[in-house]
């Protein structure tokens, strides 16, 4: 499956992934999702915010046990960073038929649709509309940089786009939903565990800066007689840095677009996107605060106006903590060792649909804690150590009698 995956949507240069949501990379991979379901004889269904789903059982027995992750990437993204948590999701299937697993509820295995965000700007399109948390006319406003709306891309896809909307009677089959991903930073490594549960997702958001200013000609134009946005967004930067580190915080400028982008042009706009996130909301406020009142500031300093625009916001997540509990359980039964419960600063589907319904995550050590990144890495043996994580955690939930002796 790894092999199979692995050249799909990969840039030459980077070795970085580029599977953004409906793009043609993205459909090789839903293609690739869609072969793995019927090769092993499961019920494929695509509902109507384009995530795919496969079934062992019937959805409709309610009370399911789910698993799965997301194969969109970030620009120049790492492998593992969704795809890891469908490929475990598989092998796990298979790991438990070999076990001779007898299920007792209905097995899903679901690929959400954009999870990243990267083409769209709001992560975790998918588990938003279905959860409800995303309307269908605020998705239908969704625009990439190229002013391809989201309805556009998802029809030239071959997905309607009329049928975007809440899927209560979805949510309310499945009685959990248990994400594997790899970690995204070094808490593993350090504790020397190939294998953690997440305890809480830290509140995050993403929030648009548009600097305008003017135009004019970069040779001949007087220092003095110039509004450069590009002097006002530079010194946002570096206040968000000074705010995250006096938080405790994070916040990153790490998309940008400047019009008419020339190199011997002042522009007339800088556009920068600031993700930010902190342990509390409290703390993520202020330090979005003081960024926006720092920013506000130096615009002034410099004639140019600012917008400020919040385009997605996710709340702090706990995840349930009976869930939680009980895959803890499972694997200490495995391995007779207490399994690290971690929080994380990254965003997951988990997160979005733990609102509606019992959620968990796995993750899988990660020995750099780069991601979002060629760079991202997991080794096999963790990986392997993954699936077996999850096919416990699995035949715990959704199996009679563990079927190993
Ligand atoms: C998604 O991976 C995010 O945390 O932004
Ligand atoms: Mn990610
Ligand atoms: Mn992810």
């Amino acid at each position: 499956m790894w092999a199979e995956l692995l050249p799909v949507g990969r840039g030459s240069a980077s070795g970085g992934y580029r599977r953004y949501a409906w793009t043609a990379a993205d459909g090789e991979c839903r293609a690739w999702f869609e072969e793995q379901a019927k090769a092993r004889a499961l019920d494929y269904e695509v509902d109507r915010n384009g995530n795919q789903w496969a079934w062992l059982g019937d959805p409709a027995a309610g009370d399911a046990v789910v698993t799965g992750s997301h194969l969109d990437s970030v620009p120049d993204g790492g492998a593992f960073d969704g795809p890891l948590g469908v490929v475990s999701a598989f092998a796990a299937l298979d790991e438990l038929r070999g076990r001779g697993a007898r299920f007792t509820r209905p097995l899903g295995i679901v690929n959400f649709g954009d999870e990243e965000g990267a083409r769209f700007g709001l992560a975790c399109v998918g588990s938003r509309l279905t959860a409800g948390t995303l309307t269908p006319d605020q998705a239908h406003r969704l625009t990439d940089g190229d002013g391809v709306t989201l309805p556009r891309a998802m029809e030239a896809a071959g997905y309607d786009p009329d049928a975007l909307g809440p899927d209560p009677e979805r949510l309310a089959r499945i009685g959990a939903f248990v994400e594997l991903h790899v970690e995204q930073g070094r808490a593993l490594d350090l504790s020397g565990d190939r294998i953690g549960v997440a305890s809480a997702i830290r509140p995050h958001g993403r929030w648009r800066f548009d600097f305008r200013g003017e135009a004019n000609h970069a040779g001949t134009t007087r220092l003095a007689d110039r509004r450069d946005p590009m002097l006002p967004y530079a010194e946002t930067v570096l206040a968000a840095r000074r705010e995250a580190a006096l938080a405790g915080a994070v916040a990153t400028f790490g998309k940008i677009a400047v019009e008419p982008n020339g190199v011997n042009a002042v522009p007339s706009l800088v556009r920068g996107w600031l993700d930010s996130r902190a342990v509390d909301q409290e703390s993520l406020d202020s330090v979005v605060g003081a960024v926006e009142s720092a920013a506000r500031e130096y615009a002034a300093a410099h004639g140019v106006d600012l917008d400020v625009v919040r385009e997605s916001f996710t709340p702090v997540v706990e995840f349930d903590h009976v869930l939680r509990d009980e895959l803890a359980r499972i694997l200490g039964t495995d391995t007779g060792l207490t399994v690290p419960v971690l929080g994380t600063g990254a965003g997951h589907d988990a997160g979005i649909l733990s609102g509606s319904i019992p959620t968990a995550m796995l993750f899988v050590r990660n020995p750099t804690g780069v991601s979002h990144s060629p760079a991202e890495f997991a080794a096999e043996d963790d990986c392997v150590a993954g699936v077996r994580a999850l096919a416990d955690v699995l035949e715990g939930l959704a199996c009679k009698e563990p079927a190993r002796g």
